[in-house]
C-alpha cells in the first residue's frame, strides 16, 4: 500500500488545468462505440476508470486508436452492432457498469457477465436491473442485488415510465440508453435533477429527447446515433479538491482552468460561498455542449458552518466529503442530510469521512443519511486510509495541507481512479507531498 505523507503548507498559489471530466469521458467512449462513424475524442481522461471503459468498448468490437490523455478515435459498431465477449471487467467504475448495461440490453448477446473489484462488488445494481427487467430485458444480479451482473440482450424491449427514488445520473442514463432500443417512449423522473451529461450528448448525437414536468424521455426505437467529435473539458469533481484547498490556503489565489461548470455538478460552489469562500467564475466558451470556465479561489477570512439540504445533494454528491473538511475548518456546525447515497459509493463515505476526520482531531458525527461536523478551525493531523476510494485519498491529502502536523494518507494510489496527476498538480501549487 502506498502511504503518502502530506505536510502542512502556509499557502498555495498558481494555475492548474484539472484533468478531463470522468463522467463525459465514460459517456463519449461508450456512445462512440455505438456510433455509425469514427468519432475523435479530444482530451479523454486517462485514469483507471476510463481505461476500463475503453477496454470494454474495444472488447465489444469497436476499434480505438490513440491514447487516453491525448486523443482517441473510436470506430464504433453502430447502435446494435456491439459483439460483447463473455465477460467484461468494470474494475472500480460504477458508471461503466451501470451505463454500459443500458447499451448491452440492446445488443445480440447471451449472458455477458459484468464484474468489478471488491468495492464495485458491494454496490447496488437492483436499481438498474429492476427497470431494465420491466422493459423486458434479462439482467441477473448476485444475491443481494450486487455485481456480478449477467446480461442477455437483443430481446424486444418496451418503453416504461420510471420514477427514481433517489436522484442518480447513472440510473437515469442506463434507463435512457436502454430506451433507445425500446418500442414506445421511455420516461425517467427524479426527485431532484442529477447531472445531465447523457442527455446533452444524446441530443448532440441526433437523438431528440422529450421533457415534461422535470421528467426526460426518449422515443424508441432509435435507428442509429451519430456522435460528433467530442472535446472533453476539465472535471469539476477533480477541481473541487483543489478548490477547497484554495479556499483554505490560496494566497494570492489558485486558478483552475477550463472546468466543466454544468449546473448539475457545481452545487459545491453555492455551499462554499455560503460558508464564506471567495470564488470567482470566469466563463469560457462551452466545450462538448457543456458550460465551462475558470475558477479563481483565495483564502477566505473565516468560514462559517452551513447546512446542506437534501435537494442540494445531487449536484454535489461526489464533493460532500470535502464539505466535511470545510466544516472542520469553519466555525459552528456543518450538517449534510439526505445523502444516504454516500453509503453506497466507492466506500461508505459517511462512515469513512467521519472516521477520517475524527482520526485527524475533528469533532464529527455520523447521521444515518449524512454527517455533522462541529468546526474548531483547526485540524491536528495524523493518519487516514483511503479504503481504496479516490475521493477519500484526495480528502486526506487536502486535510494534510491545512493540518498542524501533516497527514499520512494510506492507499493514496487510489487517486489513479479519477486523477492520476493529483500529487503533481498539488505540488505545482506549492503543496508538496513529502
Ligand atoms: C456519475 C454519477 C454520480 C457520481 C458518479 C459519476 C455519472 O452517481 O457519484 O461518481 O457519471 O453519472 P449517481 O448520480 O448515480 O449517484
Amino acid at each position: 500500500m502506498t502511504v503518502v505523507r502530506v505536510a502542512p503548507v502556509d499557502l498555495l498559489r498558481g494555475t492548474v488545468q484539472v484533468p478531463p471530466d470522468k463522467s463525459l469521458t465514460h459517456r463519449a467512449l461508450m456512445l462512440a462505440g455505438v456510433s455509425d462513424r469514427a468519432v475523435r475524442i479530444e482530451n479523454p481522461l486517462d485514469s483507471a476508470d476510463t481505461a476500463a471503459t475503453l477496454g470494454a468498448v474495444e472488447a465489444c468490437g469497436a476499434v480505438a486508436e490513440g491514447r487516453l490523455g491525448e486523443a482517441v478515435v473510436v470506430t464504433g459498431r453502430g447502435l446494435r452492432g456491439l459483439r460483447p465477449p463473455p465477460a467484461i471487467d468494470c474494475a472500480n467504475a460504477g458508471t461503466l457498469m451501470r451505463l454500459f448495461t443500458g447499451l448491452l440490453v440492446g445488443q445480440r448477446c447471451d449472458r455477458v457477465v459484468l464484474d468489478g473489484d471488491e468495492s464495485l462488488r458491494g454496490r447496488p445494481m437492483t436499481r438498474i436491473a429492476k427497470p431494465l427487467r420491466a422493459m423486458g430485458a434479462t439482467v441477473a444480479t448476485a444475491p443481494g442485488g450486487t455485481p456480478p451482473l449477467a446480461v442477455s440482450g437483443g430481446l424486444p424491449l418496451r418503453g416504461i415510465e420510471h420514477r427514481l427514488e433517489v436522484a442518480s445520473a447513472q440510473v437515469k442514463s442506463c434507463v435512457l440508453l436502454a430506451g433507445l432500443f425500446a418500442d414506445g417512449t421511455t420516461w425517467v423522473a427524479e426527485p431532484a435533477p442529477s447531472r445531465d451529461h447523457t442527455e446533452r450528448m444524446l441530443e448532440a448525437a441526433g437523438v431528440p429527447l422529450l421533457r415534461e414536468g422535470g421528467a426526460v424521455g426518449v422515443a424508441g426505437p432509435v435507428a442509429s446515433i451519430d456522435l460528433p467529435d467530442v472535446e472533453v473539458p476539465g472535471d469539476f469533481s477533480s477541481a473541487a479538491a483543489l478548490l477547497v484547498a484554495g479556499a483554505l490556503l490560496g494566497d494570492p489565489e489558485v486558478r483552475l482552468e477550463r472546468v466543466n461548470l454544468n449546473p448539475g455538478r457545481t452545487g459545491l460552489l453555492a455551499v462554499m460561498r455560503r460558508m464564506g469562500a471567495e470564488i470567482a467564475e470566469e466563463p469560457a466558451e462551452p466545450v462538448a455542449g457543456e458550460p465551462c470556465g475558470t475558477l479563481v479561489v483565495r483564502r477566505a477570512g473565516a468560514l462559517r458552518g452551513t447546512e446542506v439540504a437534501p435537494e442540494e445533494v445531487p449536484a454535489m454528491v461526489d464533493e460532500l466529503p470535502l464539505v466535511a473538511l470545510l466544516g472542520a475548518m469553519a466555525s459552528g456546525t456543518t450538517a449534510v442530510r439526505g445523502a444516504a447515497e454516500l453509503r453506497v459509493k466507492e466506500s461508505d463515505r459517511i462512515t469513512a469521512v467521519v472516521g477520517a476526520l475524527r482520526a485527524l482531531g475533528a469533532d464529527a458525527r455520523e447521521l444515518e443519511d449524512g454527517f455533522e461536523v462541529t468546526g474548531t478551525g483547526r485540524l491536528a493531523g495524523g493518519a487516514v486510509d483511503s479504503l481504496g476510494d479516490h475521493r477519500l485519498a484526495m480528502l486526506g491529502a487536502v486535510a494534510g495541507l491545512v493540518s498542524e502536523g501533516g497527514v499520512a494518507v494510506g492507499g493514496f494510489d487510489a487517486v489513479a481512479v479519477s486523477y492520476p496527476r493529483f500529487a503533481r498538480d498539488l505540488a505545482a501549487l506549492g503543496g508538496v507531498p513529502a
